[in-house]
C-alpha cells in the first residue's frame, strides 16, 4: 500500500501527518543507490544511511571508525537511488561534539551527500547541538535508547532504560531534545512499554527499532531482513525467507509495518 504518488517526497511534515493519522512509518537502512531504488520502489518512507554501515558494508566490528567522508560517499551514492523516500544520514562518531562542529558537518551531509535530515545518537547534552541545527533549517532525528556509538562506554549492546532512574532519564532526553528542535525520535532496544510512554510526551514521531508495536515506525538493518546476519538480534526478522526475491521481502516489511504484524512481541524486550 502506497500512501503518495511516486514522485511526492515525503516531508518532514508528512511524517508529522503519517503520526496524526496513525500511519504507521516505514524506515529501512540503505547504502547505495542500487537497494534505495529497491526500497524507495517499495513504499519505504525513510532510507536512513546508517553508520552501521561500517559493520554490514565495511566489515567493522563497531561503528566507531566510520569517518564523516565515509558517510558523505554511501549517502550521495543512496540519494541517486531515492526520489519519493526522506533520505536521512547518520552523523558519525565524534562529528558532532560541539554545535560548529555539528553545524559544519550535517551542512556537508545534506550539500554534498544529499540528505533531507541527519541523525544523531544523543541525550540532553545535545540539546544545544540540536538546536543550532534547527534553527539553520537542518532536520535532526534524535537517536536514543542503545547508542552503538557508545559501545565502548557501554561495554555490550544491552536493552536501555529498564531500570526507573534510566527510563525517567530517557524520557527527560526525548523531552528536551524535541524542545529544542528535534524533527524525529529513534527508539533502539527499549522496553515496549518505555517507548509507548515516551511517544505519548512527545508529539513528534517516534520511530522504534526493539522498541515495541506502540512507535510511529519501525526502523530496520536491511542486511537482517535480507537474512544476511550471521547471529541476527532478536528485534530484526528475515523477509526474505518467506518473500523469494529482494523487492518482495522489502514489500513484506513495509505491508507488516503498516498493518502493525511487525514488530510482534516476540521482537520486543519488557521492562
Ligand atoms: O546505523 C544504523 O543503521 C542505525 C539503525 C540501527 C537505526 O542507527
Amino acid at each position: 500500500m502506497s500512501v503518495h504518488s511516486p514522485q511526492t517526497r515525503i516531508t518532514t511534515r508528512r511524517l508529522q501527518e503519517m503520526r496524526a493519522s496513525r500511519t504507521p512509518i516505514a524506515c529501512l537502512t540503505a547504502y547505495d543507490a542500487g537497494f534505495a531504488a529497491v526500497l524507495d520502489a517499495a513504499g519505504v518512507d525513510v532510507v536512513l544511511v546508517g553508520d552501521s554501515l561500517g559493520m554490514v558494508v565495511q566489515g567493522l566490528e563497531t561503528t566507531v571508525p566510520v569517518t564523516l567522508e565515509h558517510m558523505i560517499y554511501h549517502t550521495s551514492l543512496a540519494a541517486r537511488g531515492t526520489r519519493r523516500a526522506l533520505l536521512m544520514a547518520d552523523m558519525p562518531f565524534m562529528s558532532y561534539a560541539s554545535p560548529e562542529q555539528a553545524l559544519a558537518n550535517a551542512a556537508r551531509l545534506i550539500q554534498e551527500g544529499g540528505a533531507q535530515m541527519v541523525k544523531l545518537e544523543g541525550d540532553g547534552a545535545q540539546e544545544a547541538v540540536v538546536a543550532s541545527l534547527s534553527r539553520h533549517g537542518i532536520p535532526v532525528c534524535a537517536h536514543l535508547g542503545l547508542r552503538p556509538q557508545y559501545i565502548h562506554k557501554l561495554g555490550g549492546y544491552r536493552v536501555q532504560g529498564r531500570d526507573s532512574h534510566a527510563a525517567e532519564r530517557m524520557i527527560h532526553d526525548a523531552v528536551a531534545l524535541q524542545n529544542a528542535g528535534a524533527d524525529l525520535l529513534l527508539l533502539e532496544c527499549v522496553p515496549a512499554l518505555l517507548a509507548a510512554e515516551i511517544r505519548g510526551m512527545v508529539d513528534i514521531p517516534v520511530i522504534g527499532i526493539g522498541a515495541g508495536v506502540e512507535c510511529d515506525g519501525q526502523i530496520l538493518v536491511l542486511q537482517d531482513v535480507l537474512g544476511m546476519t550471521a547471529r541476527p538480534p532478536r528485534f530484526t526478522k528475515d523477509f526474505l525467507a518467506e518473500a523469494g526475491s529482494i523487492r518482495g521481502a522489502v514489500e513484506a516489511y513495509v505491508s507488516a509495518v503498516r498493518e502493525r504484524r511487525f514488530p510482534g512481541p516476540e521482537h520486543g524486550f519488557s521492562a
